[in-house]
């Protein structure tokens, strides 16, 4: 039997979004593979409830093992691990599986005016997940506005489409505008917490819309590392090989070969499953 630590690891979210996530672990685990999953065929998850994304976490997990063992999963999404990561923890108790959650903790913490704006899915900011993480945090004097973005996720899916970024700039600046004033002064917004994994993909335009004094918060970083030390912990660390990539995709398979070229500079052909 194949040594687990040389399995894959798998990774999925709706659509490209979790490319933001793959990217922060393939630098800082370049010597492991990757198997990713677009769930292009369900997506978007943000405006589904509890029942579907829990549904489609399950599929998706069953389809990357289907394809081929792995040795642990990144639920690169953050309505699915807000909805669906417990029950995934606990039916697969053998697997090393992590999610994303939006870092409203850090984004305290960085904060000097107090006021941290969130940008997510109106899916991950009702989850009982995210209302607790919240909770925790309402002893510090830190404000949070909520700013749920539908289709926002989509429209970053849909560019290569659409042909330009132009729903984009418009739902961006849209959501920005309900939130308030942006910037360093007492009482502006001088952190973003970036809660979907697609937003990321909008850096630019919602960074040209708060002014480059807001800090962007997005999660792949951490999670990445946190990757590194559990898979160190538990032996499963790939040894002497270089890293590659696979992707998948449930339904369609152009946004994730544009998104993958554009945003990965890889060329790599996507396998519908
Ligand atoms: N990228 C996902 C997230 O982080 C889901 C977006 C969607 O499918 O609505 O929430």
């Amino acid at each position: 039997m194949k040594d687990a630590s040389q399995c894959p690891i798998g990774v999925f979210d709706s659509g490209v979004g979790g490319l933001s996530i793959l990217q922060a672990l393939q630098q800082q685990l370049p010597g492991e593979s990757f198997v990713y999953l677009a769930d292009s065929g369900f997506a978007p998850y943000g405006e589904r409830d509890e029942a579907f994304v829990l549904e489609r976490a399950r599929a998706c997990l069953t389809l990357l093992r289907q394809h081929q063992a792995i040795k642990a999963l990144v639920v690169a999404c953050n309505t699915a691990t807000a909805l669906a990561i417990s029950v995934l923890r606990q039916e697969n108790p053998e697997l090393p599986i992590f999610g994303v959650e939006p870092a409203i903790k850090p984004a305290a913490a960085a904060s000097l005016t107090h006021k941290v704006g969130v940008l997510a899915t109106a899916a991950t900011l009702q989850s009982s997940k995210f209302l607790e993480l919240l909770d925790r945090l309402q002893a510090t004097d830190t404000e949070f506005v909520l700013q749920a973005c539908e289709g926002l996720a989509d429209a970053i899916e849909q560019q290569w489409q659409t042909g330009g970024n132009s729903a984009v700039l418009g739902l961006c600046r849209q959501y920005l505008a309900q939130m308030g004033a942006f910037g360093n002064a007492a009482g502006q917004i001088d952190t973003l917490v970036l809660g979907c994994t697609h937003y990321p993909f909008a850096s630019r335009e919602l960074q040209s819309l708060t002014g480059m004094s807001v800090r962007l918060l997005e999660p792949g970083a951490p999670v990445a590392k946190r990757v590194q030390q559990v898979l160190m912990e538990k032996g499963l660390t790939a040894q002497n090989q270089d890293g590659q990539c696979q992707l998948l995709a449930t339904g369609e398979t152009s946004n994730l070969q544009q998104a993958v070229s554009h945003w990965l500079n890889l060329s790599l052909p996507v396998r519908q499953v």
